[in-house]
Formats: structure tokens, sequence, C-alpha cells
């Protein structure tokens, strides 16, 4: 069985002193889950205090993006190569919050990845459909697109070091990408079937093994009360976790349950 990778992405939710506190005790609820690859994405402002809090830990440093250049004129944007020496190990990329609200194209994800393989951090790829695409039909070739340029000249070598997100937009926490309506946690049917389809897809690129070896996080309110739903697909390997991530008490659970599910 693959081993569950649980990602919390704090998004710009918690101050530095906040992610000093909320780390401490993360490592201290988190420990004894020594059978699941576990990642936090704090802000920039906070890899430095987490990288030393998760140091000799079971919890790894992950980045919420970066740029595609190693470093130059880009006032406001972040060094690949100065997040993996403040102790990144994973880069979340192409978060529907990037793609919909910061207009980033799949092609510009797909020059993060490269630059990502090339310096060695390992691309947390997101891809999702909107409530609209989903509404006309338009999921399968909305993430299957998503998928293929935001991977092109991606070899079978470098696959192997991602994982991949799908977070439909409609699920996801977020009036940034939901302004109005109800926001829910896809159904089990509903995760199933784009698990499914991303899973075909990795498989048909990369052949049985290593398309069957990629991890797939769901992601999009997943809570400690939904996420066995989530976790028990075949094609789930993991969840990526936003609200319920940014507190130690709903964090815990998650990672229990994934687990528990491996035992
Ligand atoms: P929520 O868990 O808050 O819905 O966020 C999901 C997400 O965007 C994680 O990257």
């Amino acid at each position: 069985m693959m081993k569950y990778v649980i990602g919390g992405n704090w998004k710009m939710k918690r101050g530095i002193q906040d992610s000093i506190d909320v780390a401490k005790e993360m490592v201290n609820e988190l420990e004894k889950y020594d059978n699941i690859e576990i990642f936090i994405a704090p802000s920039y402002t906070s890899l430095r205090d987490l990288a030393k809090i998760f140091e000799g830990t079971n919890i790894k440093l992950a980045a919420q993006n970066m740029h595609e250049k190693d470093k130059g004129s880009y006032t406001g944007e972040i060094s690949p190569v100065w997040l993996k020496d403040c102790g990144c190990e994973y880069v979340i990329l192409g978060h529907s919050e990037r793609r919909r609200v910061y207009n980033e194209s799949s092609e510009r994800i797909n020059e993060k990845v490269l630059k990502a393989l090339e310096i060695g951090l390992k691309p947390v790829l997101c891809v999702g459909e909107s409530a609209e695409e989903r509404n006309n039909g338009q999921a399968e070739e909305i993430n299957g697109t998503q998928l293929e340029v935001s991977l092109k000249e991606v070899s079978s070598e470098q696959i192997q070091n991602f994982v991949i997100a799908y977070e439909p937009v409609w699920a996801i926490n977020s009036r940034a990408l939901n302004p109005v309506g109800e926001i829910r946690a896809a159904t089990r049917k509903e995760a199933e079937e784009m698990h499914n389809f991303i899973r075909n897809w990795l498989v048909n690129q990369y052949g049985d093994e290593i398309g069957n070896s990629i991890p797939l996080q769901y992601g999009g309110s997943v809570d400690k009360d939904n996420c066995k739903k989530f976790f028990t697909v075949d094609n789930i390997n993991g969840g990526l976790v936003g609200t319920a991530s940014i507190k130690a008490t709903d964090f815990e659970p998650i990672v229990g349950t994934a687990s528990e599910l491996m035992k």
C-alpha cells in the first residue's frame, strides 16, 4: 500500500508567532505517526523558524509557491533556490488560488515545475475545475489539460518526485475562489471519478508502474469527519488540507485516520 501523503497548506492565515506555536504543537501531536508523509506549507516569512522546529522530526517543510527563475529583477517574488536554502523539500505549484486569482497559466506553472525539479524541490502540483466547468461537463477536459500543459517535458524519472493534488475549485473553503454560495467537500463518488481519471492519465503517460506509484491527494474542505471517506478511495493517497491544517487539534485526527488505515 502506498504511504499516505498529508499536507497542510496554511495559506496567508498564520503570522510569525502563531506559526511557531502551532508548529511546536504539531511536532508533539504528530511524532507518533511515522508511517505517514507529512508536510506543512507556512508563509514564506515563517519558513526559517519552522525549518528549525521541524528539523529531525517527521514533518517536512513546503513552500506555497515560487518564481520560475533563480533570481533577478522580479519585485515581490520568491526564488526557488532560497526556498531550498530555507529547508523546503516540497513546493505547492498551480494551486487554484494562484491559477484563478493571480491568473497563473498552466504554461507558467510548467516553467515553475521544471525549475523546481532542477533545484531539487518536489512539486505538489494542483489541478481542479470550477463549478461552472463541472456543470458544463468539462471537468475531465480541464483537469486533463492542466496536467498535460503543467507536466510538459517532465520525464518518467522526474514524475516520481511529484505529488498531484486534485482540488475542485468549488470545494475549496476560500471566498477568494468562491465569493458566494455554498462551499462543500466533494462526495466520495465525485472525488473517486476524478482521481480515477487522473490515475489513468498518469498511467497512459508514464506507464503502469510509474503512473500507479505517484501519490494523489484530494483537497477541498477536508476535515477530521470526512477524511476517512476520501482516504478509503483506491486512487486517493492523501489529502491537501487548508482550513483544518492551521490548528494541531484539527490536523492531528486527519493524519491519525490515515495512519490507522495503513495498519
Ligand atoms: P480548505 O481545506 O480550506 O478547503 O483548503 C483546501 C486547499 O486549498 C488546500 O490547498
